[in-house]
C-alpha cells in the first residue's frame, strides 16, 4: 500500500478537497483505496453519508478503544473510510502525552491489508497527527493557493518534513506542490508573481507540479451532495483537473 498525505498548516488551501477527489480518481482507475480523516472538523468525513457512532471513528482506534477493522467502512466500491469527529481533538492530545505518538498511524495502516492505496487529510496547523500522518506517508503533497502565501510558511512546512525524514520516517518523499483554486491563465498580478517566484525558486522549483486545480463549483457542489466528481460532473473542470493530479502524483510516488 502507498501512503499519500496531503499537508498544508494553512487551512483553506483544498487538503480535504484534494484528498477526497484524487481518491475518487484512483477508484475510478481501479484501484482500492482507503481514507483516513485526520482532521477533527471531520470535512472528510462529511463528505460522505455514514452513521459515525462512538467506537467507529478513528479517535477510537488511537485510544485503544476500537480495532481497526470496527471503524473501517465501505462507502463505496472498493472506496473505504476511517472517519473522524470533533473528538479526535481530545484523543490527540492524550495520545501526544504518550512516547512514540508519531507512529501511531504508522502502526494502525500496517495492519490494513490488500489496499491500494492510503489518502490521509491533515488538519490545518502541525499538531501531533500530522506528524503521525507524515510519519506514515510513502509521500506528501502541498495544496496551496498561490495569493494565500509568504513563501517563508512553505518554507517552514519543508523544514518540519525534511525533521521528519531526518528523525522519524527516511523514506518519506516531498512529491510536490500544486496550486488549487488557480488558473494558469489567471493575470491577476499577485498570484501570477507568486507562482513565478516558487517555479524559479531553487528548492520549491523542482516540486511544482504542472497542474493546476482550477477553480471549479461542481467541486463543491459534489461534497455537499455526498456524490464522487465523477458521477456528478464526470466533464468538468474539477473532474478533469484532478484526473490530471492523480497521474501526476502517480509518476512523482
Ligand atoms: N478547486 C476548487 N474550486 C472551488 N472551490 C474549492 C476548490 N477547492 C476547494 N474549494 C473550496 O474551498 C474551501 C476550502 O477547501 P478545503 O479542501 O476544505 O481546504 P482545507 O482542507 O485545506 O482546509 C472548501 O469550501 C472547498 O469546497
Ligand atoms: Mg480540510
Amino acid at each position: 500500500m502507498r501512503t499519500i498525505v496531503m499537508a498544508n498548516h494553512k487551512g483553506g488551501t483544498g487538503k480535504t478537497t484534494s484528498c477526497l477527489n484524487v481518491a475518487h480518481a484512483l477508484r475510478e482507475q481501479g484501484h482500492s483505496v482507503l481514507m483516513l480523516d485526520c482532521d477533527s472538523q471531520c470535512n472528510l468525513t462529511q463528505s460522505f453519508t455514514l452513521p459515525t457512532p462512538a467506537g467507529k471513528r478513528l479517535d477510537a482506534v488511537l485510544l485503544g478503544q476500537a480495532s481497526l477493522s470496527d471503524t473501517v467502512q465501505e462507502v463505496g466500491q472498493g472506496l473505504y473510510l476511517i472517519p473522524s469527529s470533533p473528538d479526535l481533538a481530545e484523543a490527540e492530545e492524550r495520545i501526544g502525552k504518550k512516547p512514540g505518538a508519531e507512529f501511531a498511524l504508522k502502526e494502525l495502516l500496517e495492519e490494513v491489508e490488500a489496499i491500494d492505496f492510503c489518502l490521509i487529510d491533515t488538519p490545518g496547523g502541525l499538531g501531533k497527527l500530522t506528524y503521525a500522518a507524515l510519519t506514515a506517508a510513502t509521500a506528501v503533497f502541498i495544496p496551496a493557493q498561490p495569493e494565500y502565501y509568504g513563501i517563508e510558511g512553505l518554507v517552514g512546512l519543508l523544514d518540519v518534513c525534511q525533521q521528519v525524514q531526518k528523525r522519524l520516517n527516511k523514506d518519506l518523499k516531498v512529491g510536490g506542490l500544486f496550486f488549487t483554486q488557480y488558473n494558469r491563465s489567471d493575470r491577476r498580478r499577485a498570484q501570477k508573481d507568486m507562482v513565478t517566484l516558487l517555479e524559479t525558486h531553487p528548492v520549491f522549483g523542482p516540486l511544482v507540479m504542472r497542474t493546476t486545480i482550477r477553480p471549479n463549483v461542481a467541486l463543491v457542489e459534489a461534497q455537499i451532495e455526498k456524490e464522487s466528481i465523477f458521477t456528478w460532473a464526470g466533464h468538468s473542470a474539477g473532474a478533469q483537473d484532478y484526473t490530471a493530479l492523480t497521474a501526476e502524483i502517480l509518476t512523482r510516488l
